[in-house]
């Protein structure tokens, strides 16, 4: 099955995003409200996202630690598709999450970043009923060089059926070391965003995507 291919939309402005998506949105498959971005502009970026691109599925990067129903329902009643719940938090939290997800027909992706243990916990978390699981190596991390490719290799050995997503620093040049690996979604932030020409880079990744069919 073809992996999806994400845009996250982190250090943006609203109109540098309209620019982007103007360039790259029949190229993706889903794009991303990433956190930063969320939290400049709330939920009306999701609003705003899904309005005006209503084929494409809008993920909103919530991160969400607490108050999951909550925070949860704010971001789907603004349209979003899915939400990320963070996987180290509390089983009630992403459970409250999936209830939320289910009630209003979206779905919930849990994020790993910095989570221990990982064959451990992701059986815990796919007993939660999230719908995606995410392997992630944040901003923060990939300054100090890692990426997430040993945790992806991990996860895709242990995972039973729930589907997988990686995320940290991938880009054209990197992203066949992932495919291998066969991820349901490949998340890429500034490897469409911070270059020059933005369109052919979503080109060139969904061009090695196919290339995996
Ligand atoms: C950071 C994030 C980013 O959206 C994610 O890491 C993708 O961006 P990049 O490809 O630039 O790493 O959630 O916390
Ligand atoms: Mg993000």
């Amino acid at each position: 099955m073809k992996s999806k291919l994400q845009i996250a939309l982190d250090d943006v402005t609203m109109e540098d995003a309209w620019k982007l998506l103007e360039k790259v949105h029949a190229i993706v498959d889903i794009v991303e409200v990433g956190t930063p971005f969320m939290m400049e502009y709330g939920m009306e970026a999701v609003r705003k996202i899904k309005n005006s691109f209503p084929d494409l599925e809008v993920l909103c990067d919530t991160k969400i630690v607490d108050a999951g129903a909550y925070e949860a329902d704010m971001a789907f009643q603004a349209g979003a598709d899915y939400v990320t719940v963070l996987g180290v938090t509390d089983e009630r939290t992403i459970a409250d999450v999936v209830k939320a997800a289910a009630k209003a027909g979206k779905k919930v992706m849990a994020d790993m970043i910095r989570a221990a243990d990982l064959g451990k916990r992701i059986a815990r978390i796919e007993e939660l009923g999230v719908d995606v699981i995410a392997v992630h190596t944040g901003v923060d991390q990939q300054a100090m060089g890692r990426t997430p490719l040993d945790d992806l290799k991990e996860m895709r050995a242990c995972v039973k059926h729930t589907a997988l997503a990686v995320a940290g620093g991938i880009k054209p040049e990197t992203i066949d070391e992932y495919l291998k690996y066969k991820p349901e979604i490949v998340i890429v932030g500034g490897g469409i965003a911070h270059t020059s020409d933005p369109a052919a880079a979503a080109e060139e990744l969904a061009k090695h995507i196919r290339s995996t069919e």
